[in-house]
């Protein structure tokens, strides 16, 4: 596929980014998930920590909140039904984008559910979190005493809320392939005047999980075979566990169970790459310019979660979510305000949110509770856990 060719100003930039990845590594050959961690956040270098536009028409992609309020709305009435069960309950929102869904969100529990909580946004990108400000002040300059910036989780547990829309996905993965039935990792090598896979014996930590992960599969994988295990997502929930309380998790990104992630028939594994609306395989497309990511296995996220002390509580694909958690009485409110051109809009947008070709069916959403009863939250009355 012919790709966009980034200007020289930004070519510059990724030369910079190659070469930080290069000293930080202190050679020429690294784990693929640091080669991400680094094209992603390298201090004001990666993707997500320079200035680039990342969201929306003009940048990279298109994430739910971006399409449309609605799904803020509906995320808010999860909100709106668990807040109350919280003592002095909080929302805390994980890599907040744009600002958009926060702003979505407070706006809908002021006028539907006459709620105002404090929110908290954990976000690891100056950029990100200065435009999430600018946005506020902006739009809803009242919201700004509710909301709160965090640097790293809080040492004095919350009872909260936690929002995580499309995070897990942008968390650097560990990426291996079988070569001759022996596990191989596949590593970034700077070949001088860009990286390349190369493959190299797999350390002990990606032999160990792999190991469990090949236990659950009903058959070996096939010769050729590549794919991603992600090793991060344990340790941050292990972290997110210790500072809740009390607690409701949203977890909601593009993913499948385990048996689908590792089909025979996805040999060549998730990763993909997102450059000015291009989807691609290629990560070593000038480092620190478009994003890196990889689907989620969301039955590793589920037995992560009850090993770190929660609850798992709903599986379900986006559609049914937001079926179930609003989606249609938002749909006829909108209807019945009778703006015509407005609501084909917003019908629009709702089918690219649940129709299976576009959102629907990709995207799933996770609930996990801590120190809550475990019954079903809205969305979740008829749901899919047993596929994990
Ligand atoms: C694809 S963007 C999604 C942004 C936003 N949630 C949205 O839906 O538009 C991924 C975000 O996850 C954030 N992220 C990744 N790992 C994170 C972590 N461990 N803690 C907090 N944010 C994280 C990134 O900084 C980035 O802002």
């Amino acid at each position: 596929m012919e790709l966009p060719q980034p200007d020289s100003a930004a070519q510059q930039h990724s030369a910079a980014v190659c070469a930080h990845i290069l000293t930080e590594a202190q050679g020429h050959t690294l784990a693929f998930e640091q080669f991400m961690q680094w094209a992603l956040y390298a201090p004001n270098l990666g993707y997500y920590s320079a200035g680039l536009k990342k969201f929306g028409s003009q940048g990279d992609f298109v994430t739910a909140p971006e399409l449309s309020p609605l799904f803020g709305q509906c995320l808010a009435n999860v909100c709106a039904e668990t807040l109350p069960q919280l003592s002095q309950g909080c929302v805390l929102e994980f890599g907040a984008g744009s600002g958009r869904l926060a702003l979505d969100v407070l706006q809908h529990l002021e006028k539907q559910h006459q709620l105002f909580p404090d929110y908290y946004i954990l976000e690891l990108s100056a950029d990100l979190r200065a435009r999430q400000q600018a946005l506020f002040k902006e739009q809803a300059p009242e919201y700004l005493p509710q909301l709160h910036w965090l640097d790293s989780l809080p040492s004095t547990p919350l009872n909260a809320v936690v929002l995580a829309n499309e995070v897990l996905d942008a968390m650097p993965v560990q990426r291996f392939v079988i070569d001759g039935e022996q596990l191989q990792a596949l590593t970034a090598h700077w070949q001088g005047q860009r990286f390349e896979w190369q493959m190299q014996a797999p350390s002990e930590r990606l032999s160990e999980a792999f190991k469990d992960k090949q236990a659950q599969l009903d058959s070996p994988l096939p010769n050729g075979y590549s794919s991603e295990i992600n090793l991060n997502i344990k340790p941050w929930l292990q972290a997110l566990s210790k500072s809740l309380n009390q607690a409701r998790v949203l977890l909601i990104d593009y993913g499948q169970d385990q048996y689908n992630y590792y089909h025979p028939q996805r040999h060549r594994g998730t990763l993909m790459c997102h450059y000015r609306h291009y989807a691609h395989e290629d990560p070593f497309f000038y480092p620190g310019l478009q994003d890196i990511t990889a689907d989620v296995d969301f039955s590793a996220v589920a037995q992560a979660a009850k090993q770190t002390g929660f609850d798992l509580v709903g599986y379900n694909p986006q559609a049914e979510f937001l079926l179930g958690s609003g989606l249609p009485i938002l749909l006829d409110q909108a209807l019945a305000k009778q703006d015509y051109p407005d609501f084909l809009h917003t019908s629009q947008h709702a089918k690219q949110l649940i129709l299976p070709q576009a959102m629907g069916e990709r995207f799933k959403v996770m609930a996990l509770s801590k120190g809550l009863n475990t019954s079903a939250p809205l969305g979740f009355a008829e749901d899919k856990r047993y596929m994990l």
